[in-house]
């Protein structure tokens, strides 16, 4: 994939983070110029980008303003990658009004609302793509109720920019990754030092997806290699939601 995405500039949110470092490694490697985005400056570390944002997803001001500072500093951006993220409620009784908004606010509107201003340009333009970082909860239910409904409506909002915005000559496409060792999982792994060795036994490749399956999907989807691909909910998940495989070993 080597120039995949030489010339074009890319805007990755969550860039710090587990995965966002890996896919701001990426699309580097493919030739692209990155925006990265985090919601302090300490978050993002020490990456070597073009140009750097920080600004917190669950404040719609402070999205948007992100927004117009990229453009007037940097220009439009060809590629927005929503990869921002977060979840702490793990299951119904953990999700009180509190949780249930703040993770549909950070997940769902903070994605809107800094991918939101820029469709008219890129409309204008006649081109843009979308890639949006979902998660296999929203596909089926595994747990974190708000969040999963949060990364089922990112999926909704993909298909939306895709089908409305398709003969603007804008792309839009949402991966659904399965469980990768991030500091998303540190919170899990200080309850239960167990729990990657029993989480993995549930992937029919027999272990976790890795940031760089990630990020190798989302180069894919935001280069010219996938062109004719819009709309759709790509899982990167080693299998999981393809069957249920400890379904299938009782019955062995
Ligand atoms: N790790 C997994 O198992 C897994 C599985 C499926 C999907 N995902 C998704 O992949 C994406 C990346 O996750 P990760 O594993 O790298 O997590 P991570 O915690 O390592 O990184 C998340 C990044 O998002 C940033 N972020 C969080 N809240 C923010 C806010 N309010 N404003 C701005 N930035 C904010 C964090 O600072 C961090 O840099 C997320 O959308 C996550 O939901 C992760």
């Amino acid at each position: 994939m080597a120039n995949s995405l030489k010339g074009q500039l890319a805007v990755i949110t969550g860039a710090g983070g587990g995965i966002g470092v890996t896919m701001v490694q990426r699309f580097q490697e493919a030739g692209a110029k990155v925006i990265a985005c985090d919601v302090s400056e300490k978050a993002l570390g020490s990456l070597d980008v073009a140009h750097k944002e920080f600004f917190d997803l669950g404040d719609p001001d402070a999205c948007r303003k992100a927004c117009e500072r990229i453009q007037s500093s940097v220009g439009l951006p060809d590629i927005i990658v929503s990869n921002a993220g977060y979840t702490r409620a793990e299951t119904l009784e953990q999700v009180d009004d509190r949780a249930w908004n703040f993770e549909i606010d950070v997940n769902l509107n903070g994605a809107r609302n800094f991918t939101a201003p820029f469709l008219e340009p890129m409309k204008a333009r006649g081109s843009g793509v979308f890639v949006f970082i979902s998660s296999v909860n929203a596909l089926a239910h595994f747990g974190n109720p708000a969040y999963a409904a949060a990364k089922a409506g990112l999926v909704a909002y993909a298909r939306a920019i895709a089908t409305e915005c398709g003969v603007h000559g804008i792309r839009s496409n949402a991966i659904c990754p399965g469980s990768v060792r991030t500091h998303a999982w540190d919170h899990r792994i200080e309850k239960d030092p167990q729990i990657l060795e029993k989480v993995s036994r549930l992937y029919p490749l027999g272990h976790m997806v890795t940031p760089i399956d990630v990020a190798n999907a989302a180069v894919f989807l935001a280069s010219p290699l996938s062109a004719g691909i819009t709309g759709v909910a790509l899982p990167v998940d080693g299998g999981l939601t393809a069957g249920n495989l400890p379904f299938i070993d009782a019955i062995r």
